[in-house]
């Protein structure tokens, strides 16, 4: 494995402090991995320096046509003073899936972990410790050849920046109200749906402006080609429980595959609730809650945890879910998750990697 180089800053930044309000992704550490690649030569000259401004041409493949992957994740800091990374073989296996679609080249996985590992070592003072907040992760490939034609670039910088953050949602763990968009639609089957890059966001704006503007956090995407199969929420996938049985859309191919998603599956079956992927239409989404049969529905992912949703729009018609409160699964499923990221609660084997 390469060898990652250490520079660390001579100008060290103020660290928020406990009474810092942290909302989600605007304050970044001290310190960021950069690599290189280019054809032929493989990645080359993994380092650690200062946080700071990349120059770049401005006729970079990435403006143009968007060749790039990036993932998410976290560290925490354990109540006995361990620092912990959760499932992060998951975002790395992800991420190279996500670069093999976009004709990224792949990043050597030990390489890809050691990288977080370092970096969030070197800004381990940055992790915050206030309940509701950790240190995100957010690494990502780019495309640097000066070129305007269309292909895969030659040339390509990945980098892992981090930022200690708090709820994604400004209602924190209190229900939001996500809008079914039955218009715009964000991925289609053999499309880049599955994949962790750019496209799939700047895709989902448009919608996303819409809900807002209804008073609405975020946007519920159908299939694309039917406009009646749900598959995932702009920032997190979706689950339902229905009848007693816990329901979320199956990966078809344009859905991200969410690390929280398989936790969430992973636990409910541990807990003996039965558990369905599956295609699961507007409509017997609505007929179920409708005859009182919809008793819960939260969303999962990195960012967003566990976010139970307490209304659902779709067509002109407003379903309220447990009351507009949260449930008891999803309250279970945060305390459980953040337990076990934050080393409270013993997990599966593996979900927690300590860093030294
Ligand atoms: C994450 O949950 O880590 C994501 O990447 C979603 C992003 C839209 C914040």
């Amino acid at each position: 494995m390469l060898d990652i180089r250490i520079e660390k800053t001579k100008n060290p930044k103020p660290i928020p402090g406990p009474d810092n309000p942290l909302t989600f992704g605007t304050i970044f550490t001290d310190h960021m991995f950069i690599m290189n690649y280019q054809t032929g030569k493989g990645w080359f000259d993994p380092r650690i320096v200062e946080y700071q401004k990349i120059a770049l041409e401005p006729s970079a493949m990435v403006f143009h046509y968007g060749q790039e992957m990036f993932e998410g994740l976290k560290a925490y800091k354990a109540d006995d003073g361990r620092i912990l990374l959760f499932r992060p073989d998951k975002n790395i296996e992800r991420a190279n899936n996500s670069n093999r679609r976009l004709c990224i080249p792949e990043i050597p996985e030990d390489l890809f972990l050691e990288a977080i590992k370092k970096l969030v070592k070197t800004d381990e003072a940055w992790i915050p410790t206030k309940p509701g907040t950790s240190l995100y992760i957010r690494p990502f490939v780019i495309a640097t050849d000066e070129f305007l034609g269309v292909r895969p670039s030659d040339t390509y910088l990945f980098m892992i920046i981090c930022s200690p953050v708090g709820a994604y949602y400004p209602e924190g763990l209190n229900p939001v109200k996500i809008w079914i968009e039955d218009d715009y639609v964000r991925a289609v089957k053999g499309g880049i749906g599955e994949a962790k890059t750019g496209g799939n966001y700047v895709a989902s704006l448009a919608a996303q402006v819409k809900a807002h503007d209804e008073g609405y956090s975020q946007v519920l995407w159908l299939d694309g080609i039917e406009r009646k199969y749900i598959e995932e929420v702009g920032a997190m996938n979706i689950f339902f429980k229905i009848d007693g049985t816990v329901v979320t859309p199956m990966l078809n191919g344009s859905i991200l595959p969410g690390v929280t998603r398989n936790s969430c599956i992973e636990l409910c079956k541990e807990w003996g609730l039965p558990v369905e992927e599956r295609r699961i239409s507007a409509e017997e989404l609505f007929t179920a809650a409708r005859q009182g049969r919809l008793d819960e529905c939260w969303g999962s992912g990195t960012a967003a945890v566990i976010s139970p949703v307490g209304h659902l729009r779709w067509m002109n018609e407003v379903i309220q879910i447990h009351d507009g409160g949260i449930g008891p699964i999803s309250q279970k499923l945060y305390d459980t998750v953040t337990g076990i990221q934050l080393g409270r609660i013993e997990g599966p084997a593996g979900w927690s990697v300590e860093v030294k």
